[in-house]
């Protein structure tokens, strides 16, 4: 049986670094955290090229650039946009309620 998704507190919106990128985890899952010029995006932290963590990545308010490789994504979507980087992040839903960044899981 499968468990239904939940929109799930992840962090403050005070704690976000202004038009860059933070690292955030819930439970198991490390997850990165864009304030972007379109809003708020999450996604997987880890690059899906390799294991680098984008949280140390280039961020320009809507491209993060891998730290290991410099792949390329697009946060508002995930798309892959640079090679090496060629799978899509996975992004997952995310809204904000009470001055906390949830997503849903
Ligand atoms: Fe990110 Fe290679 S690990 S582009």
């Amino acid at each position: 049986m499968s468990r239904d998704k939940s929109w799930q507190d992840l962090i403050a919106v005070d704690a976000l670094e202004p038009g860059d990128v933070t690292p955030a985890t819930l439970g198991s899952r490390d997850l990165a955290v864009f304030d972007a010029s379109d809003g708020l995006f999450v996604s997987m932290a880890r690059c899906t090229h390799g294991a680098a963590n984008l949280c140390d990545g280039h961020f320009d308010g809507r491209f993060i650039e891998c730290p290991l490789h410099q792949g390329l994504f697009d946060v508002c979507d995930g798309s892959a946009r640079a090679a090496p980087a060629r799978v899509p992040l996975r992004m997952i839903p995310a809204r904000v309620r009470d001055g906390m960044v949830q997503v849903l899981l």
